[in-house]
């Protein structure tokens, strides 16, 4: 139906007779002229009708299509000569237009969100935007993130298929998966009563691909976790999951090094190798966080020492009940407004902190709270001319939390510059339980299958559980968690013991995991493996802000499915049929 896409046309196509097909992305009626502004997957080129060498029928059918509608267009390839436009890829051409044929009109009451906007002009809201998705998707600028999709999913089956990977599918309906979150159930009308779960991950299933001796396996997972969301989750998510057979941790370091130098290959930016590690509990100490963003400095700092026991009365009781005075010094921060650094302060007090205390040094005076403190100088404080230190008290998982928020909102407010675009880091010896501090129990850090560091695997015999640390590593990119992994445990007995500190009882444990235990006394080699998050790093390669840019038909924040509708009520039978009953009250 046609000879080229639209958006191929170039100057070496110059005196061809072109047949095209695509939509009206804007028409304007010059004088005499009119131009269709012609649209498909690979750009816009300019076709113009003229009763110079358009037949008086077709000048009358252009002068009426609607924008969006679907065209063919036969014409003739010519220079643009002095109309040249150089912010189009198709720009020195345009093509003398003579036939036209609407294939597919619009209606204009289709088109309730516009896909050509003036220059500048914001796009109407998200929720309409999600409403009319198949319109939303029609703008080039999203299109292009699919596109990068598309390269990075390709890319990234090339890279492990070349590294020895076997691509395996593993099943949806299911059994649960724990991975910390909520499950998303499908009932069985065969087996009334009894509910499949989606896969909150492939995990169980890659181990025993392991123990089925598969060495090296890799998939493009889509995953299932039914969780609060944010910009950078959705209920619905693919990874790059993959497990594989007697590896180290820095075996596995590698092949995830490889993979990510070429998915940044792949989207034009060059990174370099190893990336560095992180002790966990130095990330927190330096960061208050478990995905820093490296690129910039404004560590945190142990102030106990400086703050505490000077007569400041928050800070001498958290000092005395344990805690720790820990702030942050901003080198140019002094420059910040009022509201700014108030606004810090909501961020520390929306972490879970008392607030934030300031001390700030400017011309050479120190202000702010702190500065009232017994012999407080600047020296002292380690403040440099036009600094600002901010500092709160308490238990250290408060001000982690806070300082984290603080840091981040001081390097946002203050618009510094990353010291260089790419700071990937692992992050490595993770606790394998948390303790849970408002439910009063343990949980595991990750999920239940990873290995205790062997150093640590006494202690868990003797029933410990702070201090256990796991063969569990995340990575981390500008300060997001790109992806986890780790060592598993193949020793069934240390998997039962896991289990048991989870308060997870042996009939339990055989019924949730039985299958598992059952393979691990079948000969299990020593395994490992990771999963990335794959659409935060198309979303961070393609410089969106959510997941919802990358993901052609995503879920709202309160997990609806606008366009199609979705979840809906089943009728009446459907529920008879599955021996459902819906309390709606
Ligand atoms: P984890 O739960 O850390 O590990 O998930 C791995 C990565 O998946 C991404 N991710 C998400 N992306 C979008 N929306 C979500 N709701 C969401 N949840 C997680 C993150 C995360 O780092 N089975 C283990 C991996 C393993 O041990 O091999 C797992 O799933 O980028």
């Amino acid at each position: 139906m046609r000879t080229h896409r639209c958006g191929a046309l170039r100057a070496d196509h110059i005196g061809a007779r072109v047949r095209l097909g695509g939509w009206v992305h804007r028409r304007r009626d010059l004088g005499g002229f009119i131009f269709l502004d012609l649209r498909d997957r690979d750009g816009i080129v300019q076709c113009t009708f003229s009763p110079d060498w358009t037949a008086p029928d077709v000048m009358e059918l252009v002068a009426q299509v609607t924008t969006e509608s679907v065209v063919l267009v036969g014409g003739e390839v010519v220079d643009r000569g002095g109309d040249r436009n150089p912010e189009m890829a198709t720009g020195d051409i345009e093509v003398h237009a003579d036939q036209l044929e609407v294939v597919g009109p619009a209606r204009l009451e289709a088109l309730p969100i516009p896909v050509w906007r003036t220059k500048g002009e914001d796009l109407p809201g998200e929720e309409l935007r999600l409403l009319h998705r198949h319109l939303d998707l029609r703008r080039p600028e999203l299109l292009q993130n699919f596109v990068l999709r598309h390269r990075l999913l390709q890319r990234a089956r090339a890279t492990l298929t070349e590294l020895e990977f076997y691509e395996v599918e593993t099943p949806v309906l299911t059994k649960p998966t724990p991975e910390g979150a909520r499950d998303y159930v499908v009932p069985s009308r065969v087996h009334k009563g009894q509910f499949y779960a989606l896969p909150q991950s492939p995990q169980l299933y890659k181990q025993l691909l392991m123990i089925s001796g598969f060495d090296r396996y890799f998939q493009l997972a889509r995953c299932f976790r039914d969780e609060d969301l944010r910009a950078d989750r959705q209920p619905e998510f693919t990874q790059i999951d993959i497990e594989a057979s007697f590896v180290s941790p820095e075996d596995l370091y590698q092949v995830l090094e490889t993979l990510h130098v070429a998915l940044w290959n792949e989207a034009g930016q060059s990174v370099t190798t190893p990336f560095p590690r992180l002790a966990f509990a130095e990330a927190m100490e330096r960061y208050g966080s478990d995905k820093p963003d490296l690129r910039f400095g404004l560590e945190l700092s142990d102030l106990t020492g400086l703050l505490g026991g000077r007569g400041f009365r928050a800070f001498d009781q958290a000092a005395e009940a344990g805690g720790r005075v820990r702030g942050l010094r901003v080198p140019g921060g002094s420059a910040l407004s009022r509201k700014q650094v108030d606004a810090l302060g909501e961020l520390a007090k929306g972490a879970g902190a008392g607030g934030l205390a300031t001390l700030k040094h400017q011309d050479g005076k120190l202000t702010g709270p702190l500065a009232k403190l017994e012999g407080m100088t600047a020296e002292l404080a380690g403040l440099e001319d036009g600094a600002l230190l901010l500092a709160t008290a308490g238990p250290d998982h408060v001000t982690s939390k806070a300082l984290d928020a603080v840091r981040r909102g001081a390097i946002r407010a203050l618009e510094l510059e990353p010291s260089r675009p790419h700071a990937f880091c692992w992050i490595e010896q993770f606790p394998l339980f948390e303790w849970e501090p408002d439910g009063e129990r343990w949980f595991v850090a990750h999920h239940p299958f990873t290995a205790p560091h062997p150093e640590d695997v006494e202690l868990l015999r003797a029933g410990e559980r702070s201090g256990v640390r796991a063969l569990h590593y995340d990575l981390v990119y500008n300060g997001n968690e790109l992806g986890s992994g780790s060592i598993r445990i193949t020793d069934p007995e240390i998997q039962l013991l896991v289990f048991d500190m989870l308060g997870i009882s042996p009939e339990e444990a055989d019924h949730r995991f039985g299958f598992l235990l059952r393979a691990l006394q079948a000969g299990a080699p020593p395994h490992g493996g990771f999963a990335v998050g794959f659409d935060r790093v198309v979303m961070l390669l393609a410089g969106g802000e959510s997941l919802r840019d990358v993901i052609a038909f995503p879920k709202t924040t309160a997990a609806r499915a606008l366009f199609e509708d979705a979840p809906t009520v089943l009728d009446q039978a459907e529920l008879r049929d599955l021996a459902l009953r819906v309390d709606n009250a």
